[in-house]
């Protein structure tokens, strides 16, 4: 798993517009939540350099592209959008204005050399290690007008050498991601992550306090700690012990005004006791957790190295729901890894169903080069993946609508974020991550309040302010 890598639905973003900076950046990110923090993050080290967010690529003097390798054809996909962004690089040339082209992200540390050479007209490849870097990758790029490539894993970690953000990286000012993990030790036979992000590494205790006291100052409500493997967390603490995600959640929960704490993407393996307390323990803790298991078969399971069974995955579901009795889980799955057999994937329909999950991302096997499985025999025909793919979407989806139905009726706490899409509505988010759309007044905007849910939408719910229901 990864992250949000793990799982979640692609997101692409443009930086929102700005008036007149002195120099325009434009950023595009593609993948996981954790790309979305790191963007926001280059737009941190680069302001003191003067440059400011702008709204479209041909208003900037210097592009990102933020790239997501995990699935699919990553590559081409990059390649096919660095020849629009040529386009533009040579019309503002033309014009006199010089536009730098930096490529970072995943598919940047994997196929660097490959883009300077099919790309000349890329400035800068980066790595996700080695964003710190990048005032001087700019200096040296507008200097020597040569290309620059930094995607070796620096010495140095590079949160220590980033500026503290401007603003929290949010959607709107009361949601934000904080990255307190990194990298991945665990090699499982299809990911690219490990060699991608590099070795497992976790952030200090207090850097990571420092940021979240600050983003709840700013206002934030709901933060979510990323990592591609968040829950093997093990940041150095004040005292020099080592700490786990346990206790980095407890002390978090000692922030006053901040009532939502959520973390992805979890392994299997590292969800220990003292995690599962936190779990009972702590009502800021969300009672909705992303548990990539990926296959329900156990050959599978050992032929993916995942280092767990299926029945140990149910065991950790029924732990967690002993804990936390409103507990909803998501997932990832990929059908058609090397080997999977019928019978195999009968059994992750079986693991499914056994579970039941609010909501899950399910892929097809695609083979990451490098990686132990695109070299396996046995791979799984493409018909043959479609026909699980969709046999599995079709449960995961009866689930998912299922789960959202159990809350009709029922009265949640939902932290508004933003005006709604119909005039005179608000629109937030429930514990569990759902949209939740209300009639009501802005001026409840990052407020969270009671809301009795009357319908269920295809992904969103409806509902009703509780005070409403209550004076009706
Ligand atoms: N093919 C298909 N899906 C993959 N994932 C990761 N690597 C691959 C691959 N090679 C999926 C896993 C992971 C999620 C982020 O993406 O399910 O948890
Ligand atoms: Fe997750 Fe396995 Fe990839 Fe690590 S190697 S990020 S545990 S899927």
């Amino acid at each position: 798993m990864g992250q949000r890598h793990s799982g979640a639905p692609a997101i692409m973003t443009g930086t929102p517009a700005n008036t007149s900076p002195a120099r325009g950046l434009h950023v595009i990110t593609w993948g996981c939540q954790m790309n979305v923090y790191d963007s926001a993050r280059m737009g941190d080290v680069l302001r003191p350099l003067g440059y400011q967010p702008v709204a479209t690529p041909d208003a900037a003097d210097m592009i990102i592209l933020n790239t997501c390798h995990i699935r699919d054809k990553a590559a081409e996909k990059v390649f096919s959008e660095l020849g629009r962004l040529r386009k533009i690089k040579e019309a503002r040339e033309t014009a006199g204005q010089q536009t730098i082209i930096a490529v970072a992200g995943c598919v940047a540390q994997a196929e660097g050399q490959e883009i300077l050479a099919r790309a000349p007209y890329v400035d800068i490849v980066l790595g996700p290690q080695t964003y710190h870097r990048l005032p001087e990758m700019v200096a040296r790029a507008a200097r020597a007008g040569g290309a620059v490539i930094e995607t070796d894993f620096p010495a140095e970690q590079k949160f220590d050498f980033l500026p503290e953000a401007e603003a929290p990286q949010t959607a709107g000012n009361y949601t934000a991601f904080l990255t307190i993990q990194e990298g991945c030790d665990k090699f499982c036979s299809f990911c690219v992550v490990p060699y991608t992000r590099g070795a497992e590494s976790s952030r200090p205790v207090l850097s990571v306090l420092a940021e979240a006291r600050r983003m709840v100052e700013s206002g934030v409500k709901d933060i979510s700690l990323l990592g591609q493997n968040v829950n093997a967390y093990h940041g150095e603490g004040p005292d020099g012990s080592t700490w786990g995600l346990a206790q980095l959640a407890y002390e978090l929960a000692k922030l006053p005004g901040l009532s939502r704490i959520r973390y992805m993407t979890s392994h299997p393996r590292d969800m220990d006791d003292a995690l599962i307390a936190a779990h009972r323990d702590l009502p800021q803790l969300m009672p909705f957790l992303h548990l990539p298991v990926q296959a329900g078969s156990d050959r599978i399971l050992r032929a993916m190295n995942r280092g767990h069974t299926a029945d140990e995955y149910r065991d950790i579901v029924r732990r967690l729901r002993e804990a936390r009795p409103d507990l909803a889980l998501s997932s990832d799955f990929i059908v058609g890894h090397p080997g999977e057999t019928d019978e195999d994937f009968e059994a992750t329909m079986h693991l499914v169903r056994d579970v039941g999950f609010a909501l899950a991302y399910s892929f097809k096997y695609s083979p990451r080069p490098g990686t132990p499985a695109a070299g396996a025999g046995m791979q799984v025909p493409e018909d043959v993946k479609d026909a699980r793919l969709q046999a599995l979407q079709a449960l995961l989806r009866e689930q998912q609508d299922a789960f959202n139905a159990t809350l009709v009726g029922k009265t949640i706490p939902v932290l508004f974020t933003s005006e709604g899409r119909k005039p005179g509505q608000i629109a937030g988010r429930s514990p569990w991550l759902q949209p939740v759309h209300v009639s009501g007044p802005k001026h409840l905007i990052g407020k969270e309040l009671p809301v009795r849910i009357v319908e269920r939408l295809t992904n969103s719910l409806s509902g009703v302010l509780e005070e409403e229901c209550v004076s009706a």
